[in-house]
């Protein structure tokens, strides 16, 4: 098995923080003679890990003394954090660089870092060096806690640098973090991916599993709950295999263990987790999620198809049956679950058959909701080179016909939900229904409240009137004033 240092040596860490301390000497003089402070702005595209990263970047870019704004214009940094899963993310990010091109005109003085997961590419690498000079570093996701020193490095007059090849590990404690919201916080329990399944870029860009220590986590569980966090959610791209690659703990601490552990942690919090791999989640998992009161009713499970004949394909390693008896299991142990899934449509070689598959699993299965994606070759994959590719056309209508199907299934769960009294931690003013508060109930479930009082942040108790597809809409009993 291949060796990897799991934690960046604290004396790493170490340097990098005397690079920030640098950098915000530097940031500070250049304030100073301008007379208004040195802004940063981070952009995340990607999935929650994405997210979580970011928060890291802020935090370092805040120790640094730049002040945060929203907007790249206004930046005098920019670190934008890539995703590669789909083409589609990482056209984005490269029309995003794009536009940087005339804010470097316009201040000479920006410095614009690239990072994340579409840079670990090799060649996505090589596009930005070579097509985008007024990029000034780039950042693999193994590099993240190198940044400071990548950004002093620019600021004393070094040369553009890219550091996107795989770092021999990349789990860095004791960085800063800036979180986005005080009510509920990301917890990475482990980075990367050992599963190769073979329409995926995800262990190419983010490398092999590699745990965090369970004191670790729990410390900063801890932590962030003292501040005043509600909902912890634990990252990992397959956190049931959390522990696997630590010989101390094999046979002896894993997932389960941990969510036991963080139950027993006091305070007024719930957990969530994502993401899981049917192959890896046993039936221990189950039994520990019913027993502790704080774990969530509330499971994403990824299914990708519903034929045995794809699943092989995707080397998912499990079939319809088993996953279906999982989800069995699942419901008996936790009757209230909301279980969620990923799908994906038009992987090569998938037949109209395979695809009815899917369309009757999902029909037994029932999910809360769904998050579906039309396949999208990923250079570097082996499905990619796979020779059945499937047509646009096929493509794009069977997501329709799945999304039809899951509408129709997530507004009649919806339904069933009229009239029943939840408790839900409040997100804040609703984007789309001014006026209207949101939030979410443990299992997950978008709620729309009208209220006269800010309720950001904390837990209230809504009875559901009315249900949409993704929503439901609901109105206030009473605030737990307790908080
Ligand atoms: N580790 C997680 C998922 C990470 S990617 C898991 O195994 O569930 C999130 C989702 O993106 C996947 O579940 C899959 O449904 C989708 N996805 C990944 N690669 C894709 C591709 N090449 N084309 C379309 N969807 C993809
Ligand atoms: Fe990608 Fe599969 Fe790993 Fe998920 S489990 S990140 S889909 S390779
Ligand atoms: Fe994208 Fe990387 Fe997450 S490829 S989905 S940001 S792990």
């Amino acid at each position: 098995m291949e060796r990897t240092v799991r934690r960046i040596p604290q004396n790493e860490i170490q340097d990098q923080l005397g690079y920030m301390h640098k950098v915000r000497s530097i940031v500070s003089k250049k304030a100073e003679q301008r007379g208004s402070c040195m802004k940063y702005c981070v952009i995340t595209y990607g999935c929650q890990q994405n997210e979580a990263d970011s928060e890291r970047l802020s935090g370092i870019a805040e120790k640094m003394g730049y002040v945060q704004v929203y907007s790249e214009k206004d930046a005098d940094l920019i670190l934008v954090n890539t995703c590669a899963v789909r083409e589609h993310a990482e056209l984005k990010a490269l029309s995003v660089t794009g536009q940087y091109k005339h804010l470097k005109e316009a201040n000479p003085e920006l410095i614009v870092g690239i990072g994340g997961c579409m840079v670990s590419q090799q060649r996505r690498c090589d596009d930005i060096k070579n097509s985008y000079p007024y990029v000034d570093f780039l950042f693999g996701t193994s590099m993240l806690y190198r940044v400071p020193e990548f950004i002093y490095k620019r600021l004393t007059g070094g040369k553009r640098g890219f550091y996107s090849e795989f770092g021999a590990g990349c789990i860095a404690e004791g960085l800063p973090v800036k979180r986005e919201h005080k009510h509920k916080a990301w917890v990475s329990v482990m980075n990367g991916c050992n599963n190769f399944c073979t329409y995926c870029i995800v262990p190419y860009v983010r490398g092999r599993e590699r745990s965090r220590y369970k004191e670790d986590i729990l410390e900063e569980i801890r932590t962030v709950v003292n501040d005043g966090c509600h909902e912890i959610t634990l990252l990992g791209q397959n956190v049931n295999s959390y522990g696997l690659d630590l010989p101390e703990y094999v046979g002896k601490y894993d997932f389960s263990s941990l969510l036991q552990d963080i139950n027993e942690i006091d305070g007024d919090f719930i957990v969530r987790f994502m993401t899981s791999h049917p192959k890896d989640a046993k039936k221990e998992l189950i039994d520990t999620m019913a027993r502790c009161e704080k774990i969530a009713p509330h499971f994403h499970l990824p299914l990708q198809s519903g034929s045995d004949e794809i699943l092989k394909r995707m080397n998912r390693k499990y079939t319809s049956e088993y996953y279906l008896g999982l989800l069995a299991y699942m419901r008996e142990k936790i009757p209230d679950i909301c279980v969620t899934t990923d799908i994906i449509t038009g992987f090569p070689g998938e037949t109209e058959e395979d695809f009815e598959k899917t369309l009757s699993l999902v029909s037994i299965a029932r999910y809360d909701m769904i998050y579906s994606f039309i396949y999208s070759p990923r250079p570097g994959t082996p499905a990619a080179e796979y020779g059945d590719q499937i047509s646009a056309e096929d493509k794009n209508r069977r997501f329709r016909r799945l999304l039809d199907l899951q509408n129709q299934i997530s507004y009649e769960k919806n339904l069933s939900a009229v009239g029943k009294t939840y408790r839900v931690l409040c997100d804040g003013l609703s984007k789309n229904d001014g006026g209207m508060y949101t939030g979410r109930t443990a299992g997950n479930k978008l709620v729309h409240f009208p209220c006269n009082e800010d309720m950001t942040g904390r837990f209230v108790t809504v009875k559901i009137a009315a249900a949409q597809p993704y929503a439901l809409l609901g109105e206030l009993v009473q605030s737990d004033i307790s908080q």
